[in-house]
C-alpha cells in the first residue's frame, strides 16, 4: 500500500496513512515520513497496535533516544517496569502510586525537556488508554510564530538568550528532588537561543521552553516578565495550532524544535495512558 501524507489544513500537522508501525519501515517509508515531518512538523499515525519494543524501534530510526524525563513523583508499577527511555504519562494510580506522570491536569505550552543543553529533537506519543472526552494535544508551529512576530517584539528577542527552568513539570508540579524558584534568574536548567535555527531544514523558529519560570537575560525581571507573556500570547494564536482529538492507537510524532504542545485537562475518574520515547536532539543554535 502506498503511503499517503495529508495535511490538517493548519498551521501544521499531517496524518500518514499506508504504514503499520508494529512492522520496520523500510529505508524508503522512512525516507518518506522523515521528509513528511519535516514539511508538516507533527505526524500522526492512526490506528496502531504497536508494543513498547515497537515504540521504540520506530523512534530509533530518527536517532538515538533520551532517558524519560524527571516526575513530580516517584513512579511505580508500569514506569519501573518500562524501559528507562519510554515515559509512562497518566493519571491511573495502581497500589496508591501512580503509575504514569501529568495526572489528569491541564499541561500548558512548552517543548519538551528544553531544560537540559541538548534537548530531544522528538517526542513520539502512543495511546493505550482514553477518555471518552478531554485530553486533547493541541500543537503550535514556531516558525510561523517567528514570521509573524510584530518587529518591537522581533528586536527584543533576537540574539537573546532564554533560561530554560528545569524545576517543573509542564503542569507546574516540582520535579522530585528540585526546590521551589525564588528568582527566575537563577532558576537551575539551561540557557538557549530565543530564535534557533532547525538542523535539518534551515528555518528559524521561536524556542521559549515554557513560560513558567522562564527568563529572557539582558532584561531586568519586570522587563522579560512582560516580554515573555507578550510572546506567550503571541505563540499561543489559534492561527499557529492544531489540536488533536484521541483516538485508541493514535501514535504522534512530533519536532520539539519548531513546535510546542500543550494538553487539555480531563475528568480524572477516566483513565488516559499513554507511552511516549524522547529522540535525542542537539544543543539549540
Ligand atoms: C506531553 O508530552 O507534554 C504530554 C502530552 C499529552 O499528554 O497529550
Amino acid at each position: 500500500m502506498a503511503i499517503e501524507v495529508i495535511p490538517t489544513g493548519a498551521a501544521l500537522g499531517a496524518e500518514v496513512r499506508g504504514l503499520d508501525l508494529s512492522k520496520p519501515l523500510t529505508d524508503d517509508e522512512f525516507e518518506a515520513v522523515q521528509q513528511a515531518w519535516y514539511d508538516h512538523i507533527v505526524l500522526l499515525f492512526r490506528g496502531q497496535k504497536v508494543s513498547d519494543d515497537d515504540l521504540v524501534r520506530f523512534s530509533k530510526r530518527f536517532g538515538e533516544l533520551d532517558i524519560a524525563p524527571a516526575s513530580a513523583t516517584d513512579m511505580a508499577g508500569g514506569q519501573a517496569l518500562s524501559r528507562p527511555e519510554i515515559w509512562i504519562i497518566s493519571n491511573v494510580v495502581e497500589n496508591g502510586k501512580p503509575i504514569g506522570a501529568l495526572g489528569d491536569k491541564e499541561a500548558e505550552w512548552h517543548t519538551d525537556m528544553s531544560y537540559v543543553a541538548e534537548p530531544p529533537m522528538a517526542s513520539v506519543l502512543y495511546s493505550l488508554e482514553i477518555p471518552s472526552k478531554g485530553g486533547d494535544t493541541s500543537f503550535a508551529n514556531m516558525y510561523k510564530a517567528l514570521e509573524d512576530l510584530p518587529d518591537d517584539l522581533r528586536a527584543a528577542v533576537e540574539n537573546r538568550i532564554v533560561n530554560h527552568d528545569a524545576s517543573t513539570t509542564s503542569v507546574g508540579e516540582l520535579r522530585a528532588g528540585a526546590n521551589a524558584v525564588l528568582d527566575v534568574r537563577t532558576a537551575p536548567g539551561a540557557k538557549h537561543p530565543a530564535i534557533r535555527t532547525h538542523p535539518a531544514t534551515g528555518g528559524k523558529a521561536l524556542y521559549l521552553g515554557r513560560r513558567l519560570n522562564g527568563y529572557l537575560e539582558g532584561y531586568s525581571v519586570e522587563e522579560s516578565e512582560k516580554l515573555l507573556d507578550r510572546l506567550w500570547a503571541h505563540c499561543a494564536k489559534p492561527e499557529f495550532s492544531w489540536t488533536h482529538k484521541w483516538q485508541l492507537g493514535d501514535l504522534l510524532i512530533w519536532d520539539n524544535r519548531c513546535a510546542i504542545h500543550r494538553r487539555d485537562s480531563f475528568d480524572g475518574s477516566e483513565r488516559r495512558v499513554m507511552h511516549r520515547t524522547q529522540i535525542k536532539g542537539d544543543a539549540p543554535r
